[in-house]
């Protein structure tokens, strides 16, 4: 569904992305692994149009959208839900939601799928964005990305930052959502990624340094791996 080929990405003069290839099939998780600077996050908004690589191609449904914006994107069943739970903070939780939801033909009915997702949001409707926890804000997030009715979600860390207590609750989230979406996930939770994606890759340095079928056994190996 997605293929990123040989693609080279940085900001400015750096480059990040080394000659990097990725393929996301059309359905389940794949993951990408990799510590802090690796460049996961430049991979994800290489992913989403908000970096142009300097070399390479991303092809989409094998549709060449090397040279589309982001909301080109969006319009062909992407969607990318940023690191660090970002929304509007003065707006509400439904204020948030309508943003995404205004404008697009099937909008009331895309937002009201969104809460059956996430019930716990609506209480939360009047709250401004701004003093919800760091959970609920994950779940608005991933409800705002949802309202586009993607086919492929990009999911940077989304349960870095949130409390114990409620990461089960979003990591449940993201296996259901995967039964029907395509989901790019990059996420540090090693345990979590190897039982609920299908596929992993290890990102160190800008290049893939390992790839295989996520499964809990393959632990050891992926731990290796990271270790290099
Ligand atoms: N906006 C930016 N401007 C310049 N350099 C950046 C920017 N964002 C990230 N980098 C650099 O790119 C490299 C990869 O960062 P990033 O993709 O955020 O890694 P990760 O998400 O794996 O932690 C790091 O060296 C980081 O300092
Ligand atoms: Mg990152």
């Amino acid at each position: 569904m997605l293929e990123i080929s040989a693609i080279d990405v940085g900001y400015g003069r750096s480059t990040v992305l080394h000659g990097l290839t990725l393929g996301v099939p059309g359905e389940g998780i794949t993951a990408v692994l990799g510590h802090n600077g690796a460049g996961k996050s430049t991979l994800l908004r290489a992913a989403a149009g908000l970096l142009k690589p300097k070399r390479g191609s991303v092809r989409l449904f094998g549709e060449d959208i090397t040279r589309l914006a982001p909301h080109e994107r969006v319009r062909r069943g992407m969607a990318y839900v940023p690191q660090g739970q970002q929304c509007f903070p003065h707006l509400t939780t439904m204020e948030n939601l309508r943003l995404i939801a205004d404008g697009r033909r099937d909008g009331a009915a895309a937002l009201a799928d969104a809460l059956d997702l996430f019930p716990a949001l609506v209480p939360l409707a009047k709250r401004r964005a701004g003093l919800l926890s760091g959970g609920q804000r994950q779940q608005l997030a991933l409800a705002r990305a949802l309202i586009t009715r993607p086919r492929l979600l990009l999911l940077d860390e989304p349960t870095e930052g949130i409390q114990p207590s409620v990461v089960a609750e979003i990591e449940q989230k993201i296996v259901a959502l995967g039964s029907s979406i395509a989901i790019l996930l990059v996420e540090q939770h090693l345990r979590f990624v190897l039982s609920a994606a299908q596929r992993y890759h290890v990102l160190a340095a800008g290049r893939i340094t390992a790839s295989g079928d996520a499964d809990p056994a393959t632990e050891t190996t992926v731990r290796a791996a990271l270790a290099v």
